[in-house]
C-alpha cells in the first residue's frame, strides 16, 4: 500500500452536493471524524438546479398547509409508489430543516411581514416552496458550505471514488483517485454515506452536468446493495431547446409558478386538454408528456419544443423573481423573456429510483453503507414533485449523517484488502495499455443514443429490448476501450471508469422499464398505457447483483397504515 495515499476516517461521505454536505455536517456534529469527497468542487452540484424553491409546509402564505397536505400531495404526485414512511418523515421534518437553514444564514425572499416567502409549484396544492428568486438551490448550497467548512470537515475536491471496499460483507472504505494527477488514494472508514446524485449523463438531453454518471448507484450495486424502482426517471418539462449547444439546460418550474403559460404553435394553452384543473401547474410527468404529444402532433415550436410565456407580467417583476432565467435566455439564446416567449422541451432531470434504504436511518441493504439525496430511491415514487428534492436532501442527509455516526461508533477500522486495491489499480490503468480503438466518448455517445431513444419519455417493449441489447453490446466493447495521454488531468480516462457505472445503471433502468407493464408517473409504456391499480401498484422493482449478472425482480411495497392511506387518497386541490 506504500504507493497510495491512505486516509483514516470514521465516516466517508461521497458527493458534496446538498445531501452530502448536510450528512457530513450532522455526522461531524455527532463527534466523529468526517471526510467529504467529491469528483468536482465542493457544492458544484445538481442541487443548484433546483432553482425555484424547497418544498416545506411552513404555512407562511397559505396557513391551511401542513405536513399532512404535503404528504398527500407527495404520494399523489408519486402515483402511490413512494415509500410511505419516507414521505411521512419528509413532510413532517422539512419545515424544521428549512428553518434551521435560516438560522445558519440562508437568505430567503420574504413576505410583507418578514416571514419566508412561499410560491406555487406543480402538484403542490398550496403555495409551499420557500425560495430565493430562482437561485434557491444555490443559496442552500452556499449556506451548507459555510456551515460545513466551519464544522471542520475535511474536504477532498476533484477526487473521484471509483470503488467501495468491503470486508466480510461490510463496507470498510473506498478506492479513489485525484483527478489532477491520477494518483490513487485509499480511504479507510467505519461507515460510508453515498450522496452522489443522479444519472443524467446517460441521456443526450439532460439538465445534469458532467458529474452525473450514476457512480453511487453503480458502486453500491457492485458491493451487493439493492437498487429500487429504477424505471422511474424524471423528464423535467422545461429545458432549453435552442440553440443546440444549450439544449437541456433547465428552465425553472418557478416560471410557471409565477404565472408562465404554455402554448403550442396555434397559440393554444394546450394543458387544458391534459389537466384542465391544474393547467401549467400539473405534475411534471403530465406536463412533460403533454409537451411531447403536442410536438408529435405537429403543434410544436420551430426548434421542436413548445412556447413558455411570462411576458404578460411586469418586466421588473420578472427580473426580480426570475433573474437567472432572464440572464440565461438573454446571454445564451438572445431572447428577452420580458418581451418574448421561451422555447422549451423535456430534459432528463432527476432519478426517482436509486439505492434502497431504510426510511429512518438511510441504511442500505449492505452494512456500513448509507445513502441519501438523489442516489437513494423510494422517497419520490414514480414522479417527484418540484422542490421535494431539496427538502429530501435536507431531511435524509441529516438522518444519514446521524445514523452513520451511530453505526461508526460501534465499529473499529478494518484492514484493507490489498488484493482488491491492486486489482482495481490495474483495472483502472488498463485502457492506457490498449492499441488504438474506441474511446470512452464513443461508447458514452452510443449509450446516450440508446437511452434517449429506447428508455426516454415514451417506451415500448420493442424499443426497450433494443436498448438492452445495445447496452450489452457496449459492455462487450468496453474491454477494448482505449484512452490516449497520461494520468495527468485526463477527462477521457475519468470517463472510462464512469462508463462502468453508467452501463450498470442503464441496464437497471431499461430492464426495470421492460418489466413494469403499465404506465405510471415518469414511466410511460405506449404498449401498456393504463395505470394498473392492482399488481403493479403493490410492488417495487429491484435490481441486484448475482455474480456477474443483474437480477431484476419485484418486491412487495410496505403497506401504508390505514389513517395515512385515507389521507393520501383524500381529494387534493389546485392552487387557486
Ligand atoms: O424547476 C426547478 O426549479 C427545479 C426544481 C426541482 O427539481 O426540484
Amino acid at each position: 500500500m506504500a504507493d497510495f495515499d491512505t486516509h483514516d476516517y470514521d465516516i466517508l461521505v461521497i458527493g458534496a452536493g446538498g445531501a452530502g454536505i448536510r450528512a457530513a455536517i450532522e455526522a461531524s456534529a455527532n463527534g466523529v471524524k468526517v471526510a467529504l469527497v467529491c469528483k468536482s468542487l465542493l457544492g458544484k452540484a445538481h442541487t443548484v438546479m433546483a432553482e425555484g424553491g424547497v418544498a416545506a409546509a411552513l404555512g407562511n402564505v397559505d396557513p391551511e398547509d401542513g405536513w399532512k397536505t404535503h404528504f398527500r400531495d407527495t404520494i399523489q404526485g408519486g402515483k402511490f409508489m413512494n415509500n410511505w414512511r419516507m414521505a411521512q418523515i419528509h413532510a413532517q421534518e422539512a419545515p424544521e430543516r428549512v428553518k434551521e437553514l435560516e438560522e445558519w444564514g440562508a437568505v430567503w425572499d420574504r413576505t410583507d411581514d418578514g416571514r419566508i416567502l412561499q410560491r406555487a409549484f406543480g402538484g403542490h396544492s398550496f403555495r409551499r416552496l420557500a425560495h430565493v428568486g430562482d437561485r434557491t438551490g444555490l443559496e442552500i448550497i452556499r449556506t451548507l458550505q459555510d456551515r460545513g467548512i466551519h464544522a471542520g470537515i475535511d474536504v477532498f475536491m476533484e477526487c473521484t471514488v471509483g470503488r467501495l471496499l468491503t470486508e466480510d460483507g461490510r463496507v470498510t472504505g473506498a478506492f479513489a483517485y485525484w483527478r489532477e494527477n491520477g494518483r490513487f488514494i485509499i480511504f479507510r472508514a467505519k461507515a460510508v454515506i453515498m450522496a452522489t446524485g443522479g444519472i443524467g449523463k446517460m441521456y443526450h438531453i439532460t439538465s445534469n452536468s458532467w458529474e452525473y454518471t450514476g457512480d453511487g448507484m453503480g458502486m453500491a450495486y457492485e458491493v451487493g446493495a439493492d437498487l429500487l424502482d429504477m424505471e422511474f426517471t424524471q423528464f423535467h418539462p422545461t429545458g432549453m431547446v435552442w440553440p443546440p449547444g444549450v439544449r437541456g439546460i433547465l428552465i425553472t418550474e418557478a416560471v410557471r409558478g409565477e404565472g408562465g403559460l404554455l402554448k403550442n404553435s396555434n397559440g393554444e394553452r394546450f394543458m387544458e386538454n391534459y389537466d384542465a384543473a391544474r393547467m401549467e401547474l400539473s405534475t411534471r410527468d403530465i406536463v412533460a408528456k403533454a409537451i411531447n404529444s403536442e410536438v408529435r402532433a405537429g403543434r410544436g415550436s420551430p426548434h421542436g419544443g413548445v412556447f413558455l410565456d411570462i411576458s404578460h407580467r411586469e418586466a421588473e417583476y420578472i427580473k426580480r423573481k426570475l433573474p437567472s432565467m432572464y440572464h440565461q435566455f438573454k446571454d445564451l439564446a438572445d431572447v428577452d423573456i420580458t418581451k418574448e416567449p421561451m422555447e422549451v422541451g423535456p430534459t432528463m432531470h432527476y432519478m426517482m429510483g436509486g439505492i434502497r434504504v431504510e426510511p429512518e436511518t438511510a441504511q442500505t441493504t449492505v452494512p456500513g453503507l448509507f445513502a441519501c439525496g438523489e442516489c437513494a430511491g423510494g422517497m419520490h415514487g414514480a414522479n417527484r414533485l418540484g422542490g421535494n428534492s431539496l427538502s429530501d436532501l435536507l431531511v435524509f442527509g441529516k438522518r444519514a449523517g446521524q445514523a452513520a455516526a451511530d453505526f461508526a461508533r460501534g465499529q473499529s477500522t478494518t484492514a484493507i484488502n490489498q488484493q482488491v486495491v491492486d486489482d482495481t489499480a490495474k483495472e483502472m490503468a488498463a485502457p492506457f495499455e490498449r492499441a488504438r480503438g474506441e474511446t470512452p466518448y464513443d461508447l458514452q455517445n452510443a449509450l446516450q443514443d440508446a437511452m434517449q431513444t429506447g428508455a426516454g419519455i415514451i417506451r415500448t417493449a420493442d424499443d426497450l429490448r433494443k436498448c438492452i441489447e445495445t447496452i450489452r453490446e457496449i459492455a462487450q466493447r468496453m474491454p477494448a476501450m482505449y484512452v490516449e495521454g497520461s494520468r495527468l488531468y485526463n477527462p477521457g480516462w475519468h470517463l472510462s471508469w464512469d462508463m462502468r457505472h453508467m452501463l450498470t445503471v442503464a441496464e437497471a433502468v431499461s430492464r426495470c422499464a421492460l418489466q413494469r407493464e403499465e404506465s405510471r408517473g415518469g414511466h410511460t409504456r405506449d404498449d401498456f398505457p393504463e395505470t394498473d391499480h392492482g399488481h403493479w401498484e403493490s410492488v417495487s422493482s429491484v435490481s441486484r447483483r448475482r455474480g456477474d449478472e443483474m437480477e431484476v425482480t419485484t418486491t412487495p411495497k410496505p403497506e401504508m397504515p390505514e389513517d395515512l392511506r385515507a389521507l393520501a387518497t383524500s381529494e387534493s386541490r389546485a392552487v387557486p
